[in-house]
């Protein structure tokens, strides 16, 4: 077996290949490291055929979306995830053949209605269903604390103790953990008496994860993260410096429109000097009237640089071939005590 395990933070996940074939799978692709597995499978020289997502995670982006459409492979999750995308469901007991190697799926609902276990070899990748000295929660949407009494004790725990443990997180540096080791050291574990078990989960008292509703919204629709979004209008544009913008109005040849798209007061209390106001939420309806010439150089700027990205990234898709943005944004602007206009369009 070709295994790679990558960490993301707290978050892992898992690049597993057949050595004779070189066929592979992902298992809980993050979005952050998409390129990090192309070039661990181009390495290797692996063609990822499935992407596993073990249950719909609340606390970090899949990308097997993303990367479904780039490698043509199918993304893989049980039959009762929400997400539209899934190409293939599984139930439990269900085998997927990757070259002469074998993963099974095991339904353990409990942290989600739609965890799954999957077994490989001698190993067991286990999701959020068994952590390493933990378990997942079950206070999130669909988690059911009996249900994961009931994975636990009438499932995962009952692998052959030697089955090394894989989880889908571990925040303690931790790689890997057996099934005999779960058992006998797991606190959670300890409390082998269901209602024991639920009070202990129902008890946890756990914060909310960050990005718990863009992480829902993104995994359970298969639509894009504010950050991807980001980068992709990023990816599409170049960028001028604070430094460059502050030397030519210094010199007093800007040679570009400067487009400020934020809203009517941000604009007035205080812009670059000469920057012309357009507010984002209209860029498109003002375009034909505002900006007639679409050759000429534009830069854009807004607070802190995000929107004129995205404002950029429009222009450029209208058929402003030179918009640009800046890199940075009026926050920066002021904190730099660079040159200020106040009032309203000149
Ligand atoms: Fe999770």
């Amino acid at each position: 077996m070709i295994f790679e395990q990558i960490s993301t933070g707290g978050c892992q996940s898992y690049l597993v290949g057949c050595d004779e074939t070189h066929s592979a799978v992902l298992i809980d692709p993050a979005q952050q490291q998409v390129d990090h597995y192309l070039g661990l499978a181009a390495r290797g020289g692996l063609r990822i055929r499935y992407l596993i997502d073990t249950h719909t995670h609340a606390d970090h982006f899949s990308a097997s979306r993303e990367l479904s459409e780039q490698l043509g492979a199918t993304v893989v999750m049980h039959r009762l995830s929400p997400a539209p995308f899934a190409d293939l469901r599984l139930e439990d007991g269900e085998i997927l053949r990757v070259g002469a190697m074998r993963i099974q799926a095991r339904h353990t609902p409990g942290h989600t209605l739609d965890s799954m276990c999957l077994l490989v070899e001698d190993r067991v990748f286990t999701g959020d269903t068994l952590l390493i000295g933990g378990t997942g929660r079950t206070d999130l949407p669909t988690g059911d604390a009996s249900a994961l009494f009931d994975s636990l004790f009438n499932v995962v725990l009952k692998l052959e103790p030697e089955t090394k443990v894989f989880p889908a997180h571990d925040y303690k540096g931790q790689s890997s953990s057996t099934i005999a080791a779960e058992i006998e050291t797991n606190p959670r574990l300890q409390a082998r008496d269901r209602s024991q078990f639920v009070t202990m989960m129902q008890h946890l008292n756990l914060s909310a994860p960050t990005h718990l509703t863009e992480a829902l919204r993104t995994n359970m629709s298969g639509g894009k993260t504010i950050s991807h979004l980001l980068s992709e209008a990023a990816a599409m544009i170049s960028f001028v410096s604070m430094k460059e913008l502050e030397e030519r109005i210094a010199k007093g040849v800007l040679e570009f429109i400067l487009l400020d798209v934020r809203e009517k007061d941000a604009y007035e209390s205080g812009h670059v000097p000469g920057a012309m106001h357009l507010p984002r939420g209209q860029l498109e309806l003002r375009v034909n009237t505002d900006l007639p010439d679409p050759t000429r150089r534009i830069l854009v700027v807004c607070e802190v640089g995000y929107i004129s990205t995205l404002a950029a990234a429009t222009l450029r898709g209208l058929g402003y071939a030179h918009a640009t943005a800046l890199d940075g944004g009026m926050k920066a602007w002021r904190e730099g005590k660079l040159p200020i206009t106040t009032g309203a369009t000149p």
